[in-house]
């Protein structure tokens, strides 16, 4: 969808032609064309447009007339005042995506302002906006629906007068974006049409496209291995569990990552049934798996060195089925250790029990990361906009919290003192899967450390940012593909 292009803004006579200006402290704004520079100082002048963030103005320039674009339309998106940043060019593309989706453009040229900061960070953040902010989810919507008419936005192409080293950073943007939005289109299925087995084919493509390796553990090898966490979450459901592993290998001698992403394609709550009040978001409980995959997708598009990485995505129904798991019985997790099933709907620590620990025995990581859609209690203690970090290892922490930061998702640490793990503990089983209701993510996260022994580890719940995140211009209603870009991030930025 992106490239750079040639054809500068004198010579381009296509659909829209955009410039980025700042908000300057007095006076008008600047921008590198004398006859858009007279019309933003025009439009100033009146009070219309003064360049303030967010802020746009949309023109249509005369025909043929010499020294104006000819350019069908002109759009100039505003900077603000404050020191631009990657977060900000991402807005901004993210503004000209949907604008230009509201007037049915399907190809522009935007022109990267000359401005005192690094062309990397501009070059990234634009095209990030521009691909996360032109997606929409129209698969369900008939010719006859208004919103299924609307044209896509195809084609993005960048002009400056030197790129040169750009082109990577252009590239990378994009197949981090794509990925992420690959990760909202599998949330956005509903779950009946994003069932376990759809993680499984979407892995085994994955892996015959770019050379990786895929493996799943369907139910009969579940049981021969004994991954009791998983199985029992199934037992409501007529759909058999998956767990779909993937491999990317770069050398022996490189460290190795292990990603597990909680798979739950419907989250019912099993016999501790959910109220059905928003039931209906519960589709959504696979997006920690989406973000691995998509993670993984993004990893092998850009060949990264740095890491070998293993994904692996535990996915399941949790449904009140006859055979369903019921409140009080015992299972056993992989590895051996007991759990006393307090409450079905805690089914999310259940599979990522099993996976940790088995992912851990089997591929001896160097690191683990998992990503979750795990607790209610998240979105009580830090809203939509940040998604919960809880550790054992805090070099792991400051990676992630700084890819985080320049990925647009921002994480926060919460403690993981030996205390909160005491509220597991159970008068007939090794542990039990709930604690008391305070301190939910917390005690969430220390059921999950009692898989994980020494390997340094981190958490990601994301169950207030998978969807209804912070509102931004590239960020849709619905699923935020959140983690992808972060995960894609951390590997890229590694350096051992
Ligand atoms: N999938 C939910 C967590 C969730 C809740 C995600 C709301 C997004 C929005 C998880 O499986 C769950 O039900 N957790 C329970 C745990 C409780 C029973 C200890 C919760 O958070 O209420
Ligand atoms: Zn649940
Ligand atoms: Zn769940």
């Amino acid at each position: 969808m992106l490239q750079f292009s040639k054809v500068g803004p004198e010579s381009y006579a296509g659909d829209l032609l955009v410039y980025l200006v700042r908000q300057p402290g007095k006076g008008s704004s600047r921008c590198a064309n004398g006859m858009v520079d007279g019309v933003i100082r025009r439009v100033h002048a009146l009070g219309d447009f003064f360049g303030k963030e967010g802020e746009h103005l949309l023109f249509y320039p005369a025909e043929g007339m010499p020294g104006i674009p000819s350019a069908k339309r002109i759009l100039v998106v505003g900077l603000g005042k404050e020191e631009p940043n990657r977060e900000l060019f991402r807005k901004a593309g993210g503004t000209i995506a949907s604008l230009a989706m509201k007037s049915k453009v399907q190809e522009l040229l935007l022109v990267l302002p000359d401005l005192a900061c690094d062309m990397v960070e501009m070059t990234e953040g634009v095209s990030e906006g521009l691909v996360l902010g032109a997606y929409r989810f129209k698969k369900y919507k008939t010719k006859n629906d208004p919103d299924r008419s609307g044209e896509m936005l195809k084609q993005a192409a960048l002009y400056t007068s030197d790129s040169k080293g750009l082109g990577r950073a252009l590239k990378l943007a994009e197949i981090g974006s794509q990925a992420a939005c690959e990760a909202r289109d599998m949330a956005n299925e509903p779950a009946s049409h994003w069932t376990p087995v759809h993680f499984s084919e979407y892995g085994r493509q994955l892996a015959a496209a770019h050379g990786m390796t895929c493996t799943v553990l369907d139910q009969a090898r579940l049981k021969k291995l004994g991954l009791g966490g998983i199985l029992a979450v199934n037992q409501g459901s007529a759909c058999p569990p998956e767990m779909v592993i993937l491999e990317y290998a770069v050398k022996p001698s490189a460290p190795t990552l292990l990603l597990v992403g909680k798979g739950l394609t419907f989250d019912s709550g099993g016999i501790s049934l959910k109220p059905s009040a928003g039931m209906e978001e519960m589709k959504y409980d696979m997006c920690g798996g989406a973000a691995v995959l998509c993670a993984m997708q993004a990893i092998a598009q850009a060949k990264l060195k740095g890491l070998n990485v293993v994904a692996i995505v535990p996915a399941t129904e949790n449904l009140p089925g006859p055979a369903a798991l019921k409140p009080g019985d015992v299972i056993t997790q992989y590895g051996g250790k007991t759990v006393e099933v307090v409450n079905t709907d805690a089914e999310g620590r259940l599979i990522l029990a099993d996976a940790l620990a088995y992912g851990i025995k089997k591929y001896k990581p160097d690191m683990v990361i998992d990503v979750a859609t795990l607790t209610g209690a998240v979105i009580i203690g830090l809203g939509h906009h940040r998604t919960g970090l809880l550790s054992n290892n805090d070099d792991l922490c400051e990676r992630l919290l700084a890819a985080g930061e320049r990925s647009g998702e921002p994480l926060w640490r919460l403690p993981l003192d030996a205390e909160y793990t005491k509220q597991l503990k159970s008068e007939i089983a090794d542990l039990k899967n709930v604690g008391k209701k305070d301190g939910g993510t917390i005690t969430a996260a220390a059921f999950l450390k009692e898989f994980v022994g020494e390997t340094p580890w981190a958490h990601l719940d994301i169950a207030g940012t998978a969807w209804d995140f912070t509102e931004k211009s590239y960020i849709p209603k619905g699923p935020s593909g959140i983690a992808v870009r972060t995960l894609f991030d951390f590997i890229r930025n590694w350096k051992g």
